[in-house]
């Protein structure tokens, strides 16, 4: 092998890693967010993409009733599918992208809308009301990394 040869080697070598590092895979990594939700149910890309993108449904949360509403709204407009599918959007709209009043819901629906243990959503409204984030999360037995979580779902 000559110089030359090792010299020019060594700059392709260089190059590439200039390529790695820049590559778009990891900017897109670094920018993700911490706590990615799951990917939707193939009953939601059935049922509700059809007329308008996904992003327009999910950009902010709701109650659990108004997602109830949604959905009306939606078959009216047009929207078909089995009352099956529908359930299983319902479900996945309020887990996801759902807002629980803490002081007044019922206990199975702070649970679905927070992710916790029926038992701690119990606890929960037998000890409300809640004035703010840190006196629920003072309470015994919440979790509160998982609260944190889902903290913009939460309204006092
Ligand atoms: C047959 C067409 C159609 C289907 C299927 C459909 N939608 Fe819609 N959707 C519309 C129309 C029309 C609007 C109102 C115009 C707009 O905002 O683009 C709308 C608007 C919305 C909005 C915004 C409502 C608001 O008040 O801002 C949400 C949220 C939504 N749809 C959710 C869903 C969900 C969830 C599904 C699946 C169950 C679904 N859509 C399926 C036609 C449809």
């Amino acid at each position: 092998m000559t110089r030359l040869t090792v010299l020019a080697m060594a700059a392709i070598g260089m190059g590439l890693a200039i390529v790695l590092m820049a590559s778009p895979t990891a900017a897109h990594q670094a920018a993700a967010p911490a706590e990615p939700r799951p990917e939707p149910p193939p009953e939601f890309t059935k049922l509700c993409v059809r007329c308008h993108p996904s992003d327009k449904i999910v950009e902010g949360r709701r109650y659990k009733t108004q997602w109830d509403q949604v959905l009306e709204q939606m078959v009216a407009r047009g929207a078909t599918g089995t009352d099956q599918e529908f359930d299983v959007v319902f479900d996945y709209l309020v887990s996801e992208f759902g807002r629980v009043d803490i002081n007044k819901a019922p206990a199975d629906e702070i649970a679905q809308v927070l992710h916790l243990e029926q038992g701690v959503a119990d606890t929960i409204v037998k000890q409300r009301p809640f004035a703010d984030f840190d006196t629920l999360s003072a309470l015994p037995g919440v979790p509160v990394l998982e609260l944190t979580k889902r903290r913009d779902a939460i309204v006092f």
